[in-house]
Order: structure tokens, then sequence, then C-alpha cells
């Protein structure tokens, strides 16, 4: 397992000198930046000569995700000064929360200027309803086709048109362990999980030592747990097989996979559906729990003597999410919602917000040397592992299969359903 560097506070003393030793030169000053005006960010629409805004609609509101957006708010002030921007973000990981705010919206006719949305299936969904419009001529004029790698482009466009401009792209297939943890359930801290097998038997020795060996947060976050089960067990050619209807997702080894998934929810945290991710992964950062599963935007949360690897069997495998900014039909300022998304697609400003947000830039023209310690190593497994979409966070099925999956998993963690309704619901999910 890879030891996690201590995250200083920002501006600190420590924090400047962490950021001069991962070479982070370039982006030290974007984010000193940031810190300076993470106060003004947050500051209702200022007003501007030109009367011109954009209301930014995202989930990404408090802590380390909100200082990310921050990133990208002072990097758009700097180069649209002219153009109000309005925060309309709405907290809850995953934008389990925004996702139903943004939906009435549409609904009332009221949409933002520009919001959030996961490339893929999700973004799919959002054009197929009429609600985004094409970016074709801003990604002509950004030139941005040449610069996104094949597989990014694919997640923001339908039919070959381009809907969304993509800002980072995140691997969600990780292990976070805490090792003064294991070491008290009496396992080796430094042993390395390469089967789910194996990590299953880790599992049970931390229960046996009186200690909740997994910690899990609402129902999304065991989606996420359910998903990398499935690429462990299943491989990625199966895994991917499921959402693009090539595989039988009621087949045995799904349905032992989804048990596998429920035995390991036994070893969850009772009070699961009351904690959000940070409240889950702090469970382990304040070693009151050996592990948790997350993706690679958790990593600014955690302390030593956390350390992180990939989902016990999928080492070779990136399963991704692309985050990405689209304008809806309809919205009060397009122009503003087209200044916002040629920041958004700005070399420097996806470096910098990779950067802050422990991601990698959805552009694939960034140096290594910009890029800090993690992300460059994330750039590295982006190039070289098989790349799948996560399901829980939007890139594999439609939003309407992820809810019945989530709520067939919701009712098996409760106790109100078998693994048969969680299995009917994946058979539901195919849509390539
Ligand atoms: C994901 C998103 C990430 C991060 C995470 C937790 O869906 O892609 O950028 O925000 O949720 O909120």
């Amino acid at each position: 397992m890879k030891r996690h560097r201590r995250q200083d506070p920002p501006g600190t003393l420590r924090w400047r000198a962490r950021i001069r030793r991962a070479g982070m030169g370039r982006t030290a000053s974007a984010l000193l930046a940031v810190v300076a005006t993470a106060a003004a960010c947050s500051a209702p629409a200022p007003a501007t000569t030109t009367g011109r805004q954009v209301e930014v609609f995202t989930w990404w509101a408090s802590g380390a995700e909100k200082l990310a957006m921050d990133v990208l708010v002072q990097r758009f002030r700097a180069e649209h000064p002219d153009v109000g921007y309005v925060d309309a973000a709405v907290a809850g990981g995953a934008g389990t929360v925004a996702k139903g705010v943004l939906a009435a919206r549409f609904a009332d006719g009221d949409p933002p200027d520009t919001f959030q949305v996961h490339g893929g299936a999700e973004l799919t969904a959002q054009v197929s309803a009429g609600h985004v419009r094409p970016l074709s001529s801003l990604f002509d004029q950004v030139g941005l086709e040449d610069v996104l790698p094949p597989v990014v482009l694919d997640s923001v466009s339908v039919h070959g048109v381009p809907y969304a401009v993509p800002v980072d792209v995140h691997r969600t297939n990780l292990l976070w362990a805490n090792t003064d943890v294991l070491a008290q359930a009496g396992l080796d801290p430094t042993a390395r999980y390469d089967s789910l097998d194996s990590w299953m038997a880790a599992l049970d020795q931390v229960r046996a030592a009186g200690l909740t060996p997994l910690a899990i947060g609402s129902t999304w976050t065991q989606v996420h747990l359910l998903e990398v089960v499935l690429l462990s067990r299943l491989g990625p050619t199966t895994y991917a097989g499921l959402w693009d209807g090539t595989a039988d997702a009621t087949s045995p080894e799904v349905k032992a996979a989804v048990e596998d998934f429920a035995r390991i929810m036994q070893d969850t945290n009772a009070d699961r559906d009351s904690l959000d991710w940070q409240d889950a992964t702090g469970r382990v950062n304040e070693g009151r729990a050996a592990f948790v599963v997350m993706g690679d935007w958790a990593q600014e949360v955690f302390d030593p003597p956390v350390v992180w690897a990939p989902f016990p069997g999928t080492a070779d495998v990136d399963d991704i999410t692309v985050d990405a900014f689209a304008a809806p039909v309809g919205a009060v300022h397009p122009t503003g919602a087209d200044a916002w998304l040629s920041t958004v697609a700005g070399l420097d400003t996806q470096v910098a917000f990779a950067n802050a947000k422990g991601a990698i830039p959805a552009r694939n023209d960034a140096l290594q040397t910009s890029l800090g310690d993690y992300p460059r190593s994330a750039l590295r497994t982006f190039r070289t592992a098989t790349v799948v979409p996560s399901l829980a966070h939007g890139m594999a099925a439609p939003p309407q299969a992820v809810d019945d999956i989530t709520r067939a998993v919701s009712s098996l963690a409760r106790g109100t359903a078998s693994t048969a309704q969680v299995v009917a619901a994946l058979a539901g999910a195919a849509w390539r």
C-alpha cells in the first residue's frame, strides 16, 4: 500500500514547503490565491459593470471539494472580470442531493446557467431530455477535440456531438486503510490484498478483534462498494458488459459477486445511512474503522497512518468518472455560461484544479512536471490500465437504472430485500 502524505492545512509554512517539494510551483501560486479568495468565491453575485453573470451549479460545496472548486472560480474571475459569478452549489457527495434539485429546476423552467454533470450515461440522459445545448463551436474555438483522450471525448459526446466540457477524471477503485487499526487487529499493516478473498479474510479478522472492519456511508457509497466488488470478481470486460448488454447480469458469477457484496456489508457500521463520504472516511482517519472504499477525491482528507491501494483484484483497472460542465437550453445567461466553460476548458485551469482535487486533468496535454505526486501517478494509471466507467458516479448506467440499483442496495442493507433484487436491478441497467 502507498503511505498517504500528510496534508498540512493550506497556507501554513509546512503546506507551502510540501507544495514546493512536490514540484507544484506552477500551481502553488494558484492555490495560495485560492486560499486568499476562498471567502470571496462563496459570496453572492457581485455587481458587474456589464450586468453579465453566470450561475454555476455543482455539489462541490464544502471541505477539500470546495477548495478545489474555488480554484476554478478564482481562475474564472481572473479571465472574465466582467462576468459576475453566482455560486449555486448544493452539498451532498456524488451529487445525490444536487441532482434532485437540478431536476426540479428543469421541471420549473428555471435551469442554472451551467451545471456539473458526469460524462457517459448521466450526460446522455440530459441530452435525450433536451436539457442541454451542443457545445461544438466552443470545442472548435478551444481545439478541445484534439486534446481530449478518446474515452473522455466519447463520454461528453452523444452521436459525435460534444455536450459538456470535461474538467477532470477521477479513479474510483481505491481502498484506504488505517495501518494502526490493522496492527491492533493482528494484521500485517504492510500487507497488500491482491484478491477479494484475501481482503475478506482480513475483514473477518478485524471483526474478530472487536473493531469495525469497513466504514461506509449513505446509499451512494454502498453502490460504490457494490461496483468495485463486481469489478474485482467479474474483471473489466464482464463488468463493462453489464452496461453495454454483452454480459448476462443474471449469470452465476454476478449472483456470487452480489452475495459477496452482501457479506461485506455485514462488516460495515450500522449508522451508515446517516453518513456522507467525508464522515465515513473520517471514521478511518480517526482509527474507528480499518478500511474504507472511496475515490481519489478523498486523498485530501486523509492523514497518516492511512494508506491507499487499488481495490483488491483491480490493480490493472482504472474505474473512472469524468466531471464535466454542461449548458442548459433556455438558461438566462448563455454568454456567461460560455465564459465559464472556456475557463474550465483551459489547460492551466485544469492542471491547477487537478492538483487541488486529487484528479487528473481531462485534457491530455498537461506537462507531467506541472502535476503533483498523486495526479502524476494517476495519469500513469489512466494511460496504462484498462479503463471502465463508474456505476455509482453516473458514467456506466442511466440515472433511472442507478436509482433502481440504489433502492435495491439500500433495501438489502436494511434487510428488506434479497440479493436477487439487486441482481434484477443490475439486469435492467444495460443501455448502450
Ligand atoms: C463524484 C465526483 C467527484 C466527487 C465525488 C464526491 O461523483 O465525480 O468529483 O465530487 O463525487 O462528492
